[in-house]
């Protein structure tokens, strides 16, 4: 029996047009949510709308929204439309986000400054916009962290940073906010098969003994699916994991173990 611990409830996901956040609109829906599925990517975020509610319980409902978490107004206007479509929110899964490899000496300050915008300040700004209707509905945030915010991965230093704060941030809000009854909560992939992993490039020129530094991110297992992750937002967005809060959980198929 499928699980529909989502029925009636409202919830947005952003990154949805690929991996990761594709996987999780996918197993929100099924579960029977309603699912406003962001992205800046339109053709992409299309497609996995289909699948999302080719799958979909009874009741789940998904529609796409396109918008780029790290601008202020559109990171306002994508929770606006969820409320004002279904009244209500219940959870928010912070799921976007933008990874670049360089080495550090060599990386220029719009990049650094892009990676930061959209990693930490787009999840604030989501979280600034949703907590208002969270506290209203007791509701839940699932963060995008990673295994870069607790083990040194090289030649992404805006990316880690990014992901260490998103830690700290989580942490910051789950006791913020715990009186009001909102539970904030992260996720620390690795490994897993997505745009991110699927694009990554390491710099061009890495010696041998630099190249042995790509093992410490690599799972001996292999690599997981998005729907590995998708499974774990959805226990920490349900009321399964109505006990946790503040806590940071690695996906990574042992990488880091
Ligand atoms: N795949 C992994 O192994 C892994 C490991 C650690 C952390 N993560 C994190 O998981 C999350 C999902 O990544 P993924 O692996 O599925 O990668 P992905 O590239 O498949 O998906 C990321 C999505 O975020 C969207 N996005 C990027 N910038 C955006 C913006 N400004 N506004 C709105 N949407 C934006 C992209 O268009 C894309 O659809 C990310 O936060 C990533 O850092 C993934």
């Amino acid at each position: 029996m499928p699980l529909e611990r989502f029925t009636d409830r409202v919830v947005i996901v952003t990154g949805a047009a690929s991996g990761i956040g594709r996987a999780t609109a996918a197993r929100l829906a099924a579960e029977g949510a309603k699912v406003l599925a962001s992205d800046i990517t339109a053709d992409a975020l299309d497609a996995s709308v289909a699948e999302a509610l080719a799958g979909a319980a009874p009741g789940g409902e998904v529609v796409a929204h396109v918008a780029d978490i790290s601008d202020e107004d559109q990171a306002a206007g994508t929770i606006a439309a969820a409320v004002e479509r279904w009244g209500r929110l219940d959870a928010l899964c912070n799921i976007a986000g933008m990874l670049k490899t360089v080495r550090t000496h060599e990386c220029d300050l719009d990049t650094w400054k892009r990676v930061i915008d959209v990693n930490l300040t787009g999840t604030f700004l989501m979280c600034r916009a949703a907590l208002p209707h969270l506290i209203e509905s007791r509701g839940a945030i699932v963060n995008a962290a990673s295994t870069s915010s607790f083990f040194g991965h090289p030649w992404m230093a805006a990316y880690a940073s990014s992901k260490g704060a998103i830690a700290a941030f989580t942490h910051t809000l789950a006791v913020e906010y715990c009186k009001e009854g909102v539970r904030v909560n992260a996720i620390a992939p690795g490994s897993v098969t997505s745009g991110i992993t699927n694009n990554v490039e390491f710099p061009d020129d890495l010696t041998k003994d630099e190249g042995k530094l790509v093992r410490r991110i690599m799972s001996p297992t292999g690599f997981g699916d998005a729907a590995d992750v998708a499974s774990v937002v959805a226990l920490l967005a349900s009321d399964d994991g109505r006990h946790m809060t503040g806590e940071i959980i690695r996906i990574d198929g042992g990488t880091h173990a």
